[in-house]
């Protein structure tokens, strides 16, 4: 939109900048200017300055510098119109509209907000009266109080069909007005409008801009079907274009601190709220769909490492999956964003209640590149044990590289791509080469080797109970993490490099997801023998309390054999260790010989 010439002149005239730039930077004057520390660099001495006469401010440690406008550009994250409208509004201007019909639809506008936020008053009261007692006592069970509830501009809709279509009409209102403004419904059979929001809790949802115009509510009960009804797309309302508490979030990241980084990208409301209490006031959520383009564009005016924090589950998984891969046509250096996986299913409001605020923080400290997260989801998209699947997983990844419209981005993407395929699949030396799963079959105790090397026989398989805790680990993900201390310490003797590959995929957060542990342990080049473990894995489920047995049962049935083996296994594994090199001694030629040697040792363990 054209802004006549001189408006911006006006504006200037009438905003000094010592005192917009004066709200967030403590100003001394010096002479003909005010000094101040920089808000973009850390410094001990004040390298910024702001001059009134001319109209700018400078700032020498970071080369910044500008007007009023490129202030709230840059401070605030706001877009060179919205800079115009922010400081108009301020200076008591009315921003020249070009276009009548444009002009119109924006009065229009205005007035729908009134409607919202009056809806808005008129709920928050409600949540204060007699009968929200049920409501309050709700909020409260969730650790919300009188000063949360103020705080976050929390209300009460009624649960009553006329009650906010009353008042307001009793303000003046008509119907079709708050049907286009979203707060009824209007039957299709003609019959009379009722209230949308009844007997929940309303949370308020305010545009990028800082306008309230649209409101969500979450049932209390559990028994209601939707748990949070929100308002519809309404001429106010686009829900792809708006972050649940964004203008707060951007207000926070005029914290240089919080702005070096960006905002964090919860998946709900009560999410948002909690890291809010948790201190950290920067938290925005979606409005229960995924991430789209425009809010994606939103995060990145307030910081450029946007933290989006998912629950560690399947769901939240994909949604990751899904902003990660909108994100890529849009990135620019210096533009991205990282991802937080929760554990065990529990979402961040979840994680403040039973572990307290410092959990929220570190989760967030352990946030990782968005690359990972790609990879990953190519990665356990299927099994890669073949050359086919190898090269399907390869030319997926291409797909997505093809994506980033940024070349430099681009190059740094598929160099990073090139590497982890390369480390994955690329050098044989790294794939566990001593084949001791390969040979299963030529386990010395159950037959004559096949004509092999000696370095096949080298390392005879471990003993049941090692398989099967192991079997059990890989099975149950769960179980492994739990107990990954005792698995670190049990001796697996041949078992060694998968027990490590076990522990090294849990350890770097791959393994959590559905499929999550065999995908990374088949990117370790331990198909083949996990193929071979799983024979075992009825006499494993029936070692681990059968085949219906729960997973608590089952985690205590895997410590005991854990423990009984702990005790045995010391001199087993020696006594492994020694067959093995008796029969590497002799060698394979004579299978005979062998035979005897193998029934020698039967004889003599048995003794
Ligand atoms: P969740 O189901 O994860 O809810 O939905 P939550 O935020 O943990 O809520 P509490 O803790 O049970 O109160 C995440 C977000 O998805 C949207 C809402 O925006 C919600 O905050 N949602 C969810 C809906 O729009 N409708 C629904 O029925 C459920
Ligand atoms: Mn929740």
């Amino acid at each position: 939109m054209a802004i006549p010439d001189g408006f911006l002149d006006e504006i200037k005239t009438r905003i000094r900048p010592s005192d917009l730039i004066g709200r967030t930077v403590a100003l001394r004057r010096q002479g003909r200017e005010f000094a101040g520390l920089s808000p973009f660099k850390k410094e001990r001495t004040p390298s910024f300055f702001v001059n009134d006469e001319k109209g700018f401010y400078h700032c020498f440690s970071s080369q910044k510098h500008g007007d009023v406008f490129t202030w709230l550009q840059e401070t605030q994250g706001l877009s060179f119109m919205e800079a115009v409208e922010a400081l108009a509004r301020e200076a008591g201007l009315e921003v020249p509209k070009a276009d009548p019909e444009a002009a119109r639809r924006e009065e229009k506008r205005k007035g729908l907000i009134e409607w919202v936020e009056l809806a808005q008053r008129f709920f928050a009261r409600k949540l204060k009266g007699s009968d929200a007692a049920a409501a309050r006592e709700y909020l409260r069970g969730r650790g919300l109080g009188d000063k949360e509830i103020e705080a976050f501009g929390l209300g009460y809709a009624p649960d009553d069909r006329r009650a906010l279509r009353d008042f307001l009409m009793a303000e003046g209102a008509t119907v079709a007005e708050l049907d286009e403004a979203g707060l009824v419904i209007r039957p299709d059979d003609g019959g009379e409008a009722y209230d949308r929001f009844r007997g929940r809790i309303i949370f308020p949802i305010k545009d990028p801009r800082g306008r309230l115009v649209a409101f969500g509510g979450r049932a209390m009960s559990k028994d209601v079907r939707a748990k949070y009804l929100n308002s519809p797309e309404t001429p106010l309302f686009h829900k792809g274009s708006v972050l649940y508490r964004y203008p707060e979030a951007r207000t926070a990241a005029h914290d240089p601190a919080i702005r070096a980084k960006g905002l964090i990208v919860a998946e709900g409301y009560m999410d948002v709220i909690a890291f809010a209490r948790a201190g950290l006031p920067h938290a925005v959520a979606p409005l229960g769909t995924a991430l789209t383009e425009d809010q994606i564009r939103l995060l990145w005016r307030a910081g450029p490492e946007p933290v989006v924090c998912l629950d560690g589950d399947e769901a939240g998984r994909r949604a990751a999956a899904l902003a990660a891969e909108r994100a890529l046509a849009l990135l620019e250096p210096g533009k991205t964003l990282r991802f937080v996986f929760l554990p065990d299913g529990q979402d961040p409001d979840d994680l403040l209640r039973d572990k307290g605020a410092k959990a929220l923080h570190e989760a967030i400290a352990g946030a990782r590149p968005l690359a990972d997260v790609l990879w990953e989801r190519e990665f356990a998209a299927e099994p890669l044990d073949d050359p086919d699947r190898r090269a399907g997983f390869r030319k997926r990844l291409r797909a997505l590289n093809a994506k980033i419209a940024d070349p430099d981005i681009k190059a740094e993407y598929r160099a990073e791509f090139d590497r982890r395929l390369a480390e994955a699949f690329g050098s044989p030396a790294r794939r566990p080469a001593s084949g001791g799963w390969k040979r299963r079959n030529d386990d010395p105790l159950a037959g004559p080797p096949m004509s092999s090397t000696k370095r096949a026989i080298k390392t005879p398989h471990a003993p049941p109970a090692a398989r099967h805790l192991l079997l059990a680990a890989i099975d149950w993900p769960e179980i492994a993490e739990a107990e990954a201390e005792t698995l670190s310490e049990l001796p697996m003797g041949p078992l060694d490099s998968l027990r490590e590959a076990v522990l090294d995929a849990l350890s770097t957060g791959e393994a959590s997801g559905e499929g999550g542990l065999r995908a990374g342990l088949a990117r370790r080049g331990f198909s083949e023998a996990i193929r071979r473990l799983e024979r075992e894995r009825r006499p494993m489920r029936a070692a681990m309390g059968g085949e219906d047995a729960a997973l608590d049962a089952r985690a205590e049935a895997w410590r005991r054999l854990a423990l009984s083996y702990m005790d045995r296994a010391g001199s087993d594994v020696r006594e492994a260790e020694e067959r093995a090199l008796t029969l590497q001694v002799l060698g394979d030629e004579d299978s005979d010989r062998m035979r005897q040697l193998v029934a020698g040792i039967r004889r003599s363990r048995k003794r």
